[in-house]
């Protein structure tokens, strides 16, 4: 089975370096490695061993024993199931283009649904929503980048679902999404008939990143990647800041559902993600 995780080493160790604000000769020299060699890793077809890791991870400030564990493959989460509570079932929807998530969160007692991201298979999406008689009352944005937009025109034209999403990140939003935008409230929650839907703002993938909880999940977007996380567009430090004190103090148990590659939970995190060390 290939590896399961969205990011990996050689993803990791690039997105520290850019963060950073270090060249691959700033960070070849400090290792003392070649360039290409860097090249290599970060390209991931140069696998170093657990010496020349450990350099790496003190110039990049990534935790050494984590960062070896995902370069040799060694760490995935542990599978979770996919609810957010008694009455809330989540369905993930893999759009195999961009590799991207989409979640449904059905309220079995409300006959309502929402949904995280729609960044493709809208007809599937759609044909979802009316075979499981739910009212799919909203598309809840974690962010504007087109994939994780994609289908909201399709979706939204066949079940008139709202779409919100955080103010800062409208102007990214390309194309016809099938109707006007809701920008999120100032509020730090959203009360949606069967989702108490907490809005926790995470920028730094983007500026209006947000993640989402909702009972014991959350959503975070492209912020978070298990054992990872997103391509930082703003300061670097802010985004690992950011992601340290608003995700990583949740519950251990809440379960993190990103928008790229496999579930995971907060303890997972807090325990392999080579960032947060
Ligand atoms: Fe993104």
């Amino acid at each position: 089975m290939p590896y399961a995780l969205e990011d990996e080493f050689g993803d990791i160790i690039g997105k520290a370096r850019r963060g950073l604000g270090l060249s691959v000769a700033d960070v070849a020299g400090r290792v003392g490695v070649t360039s290409v060699d860097v090249e290599k890793m970060e390209d991931y077809t140069l696998t170093p061993d657990q010496a020349t890791i450990s350099r790496l991870a003190a110039l990049l400030a990534l935790e050494e024993d984590r960062l070896g564990a995902i370069a040799r493959e060694e760490w995935e989460p542990e599978p979770c199931d996919y609810a957010a509570g008694a009455d809330i079932a989540i369905e993930r929807f893999l759009v195999e283009e961009y590799n991207a998530n989409v979640y449904l969160l059905l309220n079995g007692k409300t006959d309502t649904a929402v949904l995280i991201d729609a960044g493709g298979l809208g007809e599937a999406v759609a044909e979802r929503v009316r075979q499981a008689g739910v009212r799919l009352l909203a598309i809840l944005n974690t962010h504007g980048h087109g994939d994780h937009t994609e289908a909201a025109s399709t979706i939204r034209r066949r079940t008139g679902a709202d779409m919100y999403l955080h103010a800062a990140d409208v102007s990214l939003v390309k194309g016809d999404v099938g109707g006007e935008l809701r920008v999120l409230p100032g509020e730090d929650s959203l009360a949606l008939e069967g989702f108490d839907v907490e809005i926790v703002p995470t920028p730094g993938h983007t500026a209006g990143s947000v993640t989402y909880v909702i009972g014991s999940a959350a959503f975070p977007g492209d912020t978070l990647f298990a054992g990872s996380m997103g391509r930082c567009s703003l300061t670097y430090a802010d985004m690992l800041q950011t992601i340290r004190e608003r995700i990583l103090t949740l519950p251990a148990a809440t379960k993190l559902l990103p928008g790229h590659g496999p579930a995971t939970t907060v303890r997972e995190e807090r325990v392999h993600n080579p960032y947060f060390g």
